[in-house]
């Protein structure tokens, strides 16, 4: 067969998508423990939609969209990120918030594919919308930190920024483009050609980064409000005991942001991809798409990211693997018995040799090992050094107290 996934996307089976299945299921559980349900929206919209919410001069936009005209002649687009669609959603409905929603699925942007920088990438995601306050801010940080803690992304760091409002956001930009246009010889050329449209963007330009150490920073040019919001956001932070990193350089790829900025960072990835996370708040953005005000604060994490961080080592795909001396039929019967006790077990089918099942029983990483050995309810228990025999029924809580 000639057929291959198409470039920048992956198939993800075994054993990587047991780590993916353990992410998703956590995420289900700490989404859920901090009150958001799940929301879904179309995985295709109107491309105005992320024209006008995401931003005409974004990066995403300009260069990394997934446009088609549908057969009614509408012109589409694969979601290069999910807030645009959930603000639409939650406008839609009619609904008055305080109102929460997560989301958990694939989104598409056409970049230059390598390791965590995939064409088609999966998200896990919430929106928290009609709040003003920075409680709001920091239970949204919280959540994501919380998370990428519990599925233990090693060397975890939350870096955040404030980017001011709409009152004092104007005058930090022209105060820092024209601190751009005297640097204009030392910056690479791709920075010289946004001081114009995105001057904020440089401050993210990793080449130029070593000759902008003295650029203005937005947090000295905050409004009262805003510094007074990013002063609570912060209380609250060191208050829940989340450890955080300011960075002024902070910006973000997407226009919507107001205020808050931030991310995770993994850093033990490579640093051109090493955000496992993003997000911020974003007052305008149902203004800048129709809507009414409606100011919300959320953030997007990286699945391929998250699994990339955390190694190679993915954990059992089952608890028990149950090997037949007396062939299928019965093996089936007494894997039944033990899942419908709850654990993960699996067994062979098709009647191979006993040594054949030991050794999936390894592959697959079976923390203990059943052995049914004759037609009897008598098993044979492995589980590290020790073994016992007993019957088949009580093995699950015998393994209970040792998984
Ligand atoms: P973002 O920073 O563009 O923000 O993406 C969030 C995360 O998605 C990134 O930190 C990264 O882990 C992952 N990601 C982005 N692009 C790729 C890619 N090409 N391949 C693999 N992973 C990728 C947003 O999308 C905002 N909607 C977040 C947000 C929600 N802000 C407020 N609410």
């Amino acid at each position: 067969m000639s057929f291959r996934p198409p470039k920048g996307t992956d198939d993800i089976g075994a054993p990587a998508s047991t780590r993916w299945r353990d992410v998703l299921r956590q995420w289900d559980t700490w989404a859920d423990r901090f009150g958001y349900p799940l929301v879904m929206t179309p995985i295709f919209e109107s491309t105005d939609l992320f024209e006008r919410g995401v931003g005409e001069d974004t990066e995403v936009v300009t260069k990394q969209m997934y446009t088609f005209t549908d057969r009614g002649g509408r012109s589409l687009t694969l979601r290069p990120e999910g807030t645009a669609g959930v603000v639409r959603a939650f406008l839609d409905s009619g609904a008055r918030g305080p109102w929460k929603g997560a989301y958990s699925g694939p989104m598409f942007r056409h970049e230059r594919p390598q390791a965590g920088r995939r064409r088609q990438f999966w998200q896990l995601g919430v929106e928290y919308l009609d709040v003003d306050g920075p409680a709001a801010d920091a239970e949204v940080i919280e959540l994501g930190y919380r998370f990428l803690s519990a599925v233990d992304v090693p060397g975890l760091e939350v870096v955040i920024n404030s980017l001011g409002d709409t009152v004092c956001r104007p005058g930090y930009v022209s105060t820092l483009r024209s601190y751009l246009e005297a640097k204009r010889d030392v910056l690479c050329d791709d920075s010289v050609s946004i001081i114009d449209v995105n001057p904020l963007r440089v401050l993210d330009c990793t080449v130029c980064a070593p000759v902008l150490t003295d650029a203005p920073a937005m947090k000295d040019h905050l409004c009262q409000p805003c510094a007074a919001h990013y002063g609570l956001v912060k209380k609250s932070l060191e208050n829940l005991r989340i450890p955080f990193r300011e960075d002024a350089r902070l910006v973000r790829g997407l226009d919507y942001y107001t205020r808050t900025a931030f991310e995770y960072i993994a850093t033990q990835l490579d640093a051109a991809q090493n955000a496992v996370g993003g997000g911020g708040r974003y007052d305008g953005l149902a203004e800048s798409i129709g809507g009414r005000r409606a100011p919300g604060v959320g953030f997007a994490l990286g699945v391929d990211r998250i699994v990339l961080a955390s190694g190679e080592d993915v954990g059992p795909q089952v608890d028990v693997y149950l090997v037949s001396e007396t062939g299928p039929e019965d093996a089936l019967i007494a894997a039944s018995v033990l899942r419908l006790a709850g654990l993960r077990v699996d067994f062979d089918s098709e009647g191979r040799k006993v040594e054949a099942q030991f050794k999936t029983a390894g592959r697959l990483g079976a923390r203990a090992v059943v052995v049914q050995k004759g037609q009897g309810d008598e098993v044979d228990v492995r589980i590290d050094e020790e073994r016992e025999q007993m019957a088949l029924e009580a093995v699950p809580a015998w393994l209970g107290t040792r998984l």
